[in-house]
Parts: C-alpha cells; sequence; structure tokens
C-alpha cells in the first residue's frame, strides 16, 4: 500500500453523470490488480478529509490509472469538476483482488456501476489469452454504451447478445442475471464467475452459481472510512463474519457470504 499525491491527467465525460479520471499514479501502476481499489480524497483541506473508495478501472504503461464513477454526492461532485493537473492524495492499491490465475475459461458479469474492475479484469485476461464471456446489464443503453468505443473495452466485444437493458434500448430487454441464466443453459459451463453489482444481483447470481456448481467471485461493494483495516467499519458481521471488505475483501467466494 502506498500512499502518493496524484494529479488528474484527463477526465471524460462519459454519459450523464457519469466520469472518467486517469490519474498519474505510476507506483499504485505498477502493482495494481484487477479488482483492488484506491481510496481518494476528494478535494482539498478539512472539509474534503473523508476519503472515497473506488475501484481501478484500468491501468497504462505510462504509469496512470483511471476510476469511473457516477456523482453521488459531494466528494464525487468535486471530482467532476477538479481542474485538470490538480494533485489528490491517494492510498492504494488496496484489497485482494480477483485471482483468475487458475482459470481458463470465465464468465464476467457486471451489473449498474459495477463494471469498472471488471473492464480491468477482462483487459488482463485478454492479455493472457484467456477465454471469457462479457456480460454487463444497465438501466439503459447510455449509461453502458460508452464502453465499446473506450479504449477499456478496445480487447472484448461488448455488444449483443451478452448486453440486457432494463428498457431494452441496447441487447436484450431484462436483467443481466437474466440473460446470463439463459446462456448458461445453451453452452458449457465455465470454470468461475467473476461479478460485480448491486447485491441483490449478487446474492441471485451467488444462488445460481451454487445450484450449477461454477465457482463464483464477488466484489463487494461497504461504505469505506479508513480503508485500511483500522476502523471496522465496513465489516458487517452477519454478511461478512469478522472480515474487512476493504482488507480481506472486496472480493468474496460467493458461498462464504451470508446473503440473507
Ligand atoms: Fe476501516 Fe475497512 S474501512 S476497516
Amino acid at each position: 500500500m502506498i500512499e502518493i499525491e496524484a494529479e488528474i491527467a484527463e477526465r471524460h465525460s462519459l454519459f450523464q453523470g457519469i466520469f472518467l479520471i486517469r490519474l498519474n499514479a505510476p507506483q499504485i501502476a505498477e502493482i495494481a490488480k484487477p479488482g483492488q481499489f484506491i481510496h481518494l480524497q476528494c478535494g482539498r483541506g478539512m472539509s474534503h478529509i473523508l476519503r472515497r473508495p473506488f475501484s481501478i478501472a484500468g491501468k497504462s504503461a505510462d504509469g496512470s490509472i483511471e476510476i469511473i464513477f457516477e456523482v453521488v454526492g459531494r466528494g464525487t461532485a468535486y471530482l467532476a469538476k477538479a481542474p485538470i493537473g490538480e494533485a489528490l492524495s491517494v492510498i492504494g492499491p488496496l484489497g485482494n483482488g480477483f485471482d483468475s490465475t487458475k482459470f481458463k475459461l470465465v464468465d464476467i458479469i457486471a451489473g449498474g456501476m459495477g463494471f469498472p474492475p471488471l473492464l480491468f479484469l477482462a483487459n488482463e485476461l485478454a492479455d493472457r489469452g484467456v477465454n471469457f464471456n462479457f456480460f454487463i446489464g444497465a438501466r439503459t443503453a447510455g449509461r453502458i454504451e460508452f464502453l465499446a468505443k473506450s479504449h477499456l473495452g478496445r480487447k472484448f466485444n461488448l455488444t449483443e447478445p451478452r448486453v440486457a437493458t432494463d428498457d431494452g434500448s441496447l441487447g436484450k430487454r431484462g436483467t443481466v442475471l437474466d440473460l446470463y441464466h439463459q446462456s448458461l443453459n445453451q453452452r458449457n459451463k465455465p470454470e468461475a464467475i467473476f461479478a460485480c453489482g448491486p447485491k441483490p444481483m449478487l446474492r441471485s447470481l451467488s444462488k445460481l452459481a451454487e445450484e450449477h456448481i461454477i465457482n463464483c467471485f464477488v466484489s463487494m461493494e461497504e461504505n469505506m472510512a479508513c480503508g485500511i483495516g483500522a476502523c471496522l467499519s465496513c465489516t458487517c458481521n452477519e454478511t461478512y463474519g469478522d472480515k474487512r471488505v476493504c482488507v480481506e475483501g472486496p472480493v468474496f467466494d460467493s458461498g462464504d457470504i451470508r446473503w440473507d
């Protein structure tokens, strides 16, 4: 884990309220793995003292890392407007990340704003020549169609038939889980599933994976105060036992989580 000041090198508006930021963070980029996150101070001064966790969506050979976020509060609103060149305090890379090294055929399932860490994973799998299918779901086309045009989606096909939208504006109408369930019944099972998205989706996916006897690993989201295992704010006893999402997670074997 490293703490540095990272300059905002680029910012792009991807869709209404959804942004990509590239940060110059060579020490973090060098060691970051898919599924890990950074804890970022969104601003300067005492009013911005609390950090926010962001999954790493990608890294480049030039020493930069990327995050994709939706504006949901004061911290993300600040990031959406922060000047290019501003240096922000970053701690990272944090958490355990996805361990995909044992598998040769995997499925990736992203729901809602769960796709950023999975883009990083997919690009790494593509670099290693691992076979994977990327299923993605969103409320409407605009929330994901930029991915197909972005460099983050360059190595794999993010188009039909593995896209689902609630309103049917892109891919199949319905949820990504419905789409995935249908596809599972029509082809060979993967060795493992890697997923991130809303908790109800992950809960249902966990059940599906159990029924089909497939390894399933999910990246969980919790509020985090310290991000480094000290405050226990990310530990939910009923769900994770005594595990801290920021240290022992955010990626868990779905069978180890108490979903109800
Ligand atoms: Fe403090 Fe996880 S955020 S222990």
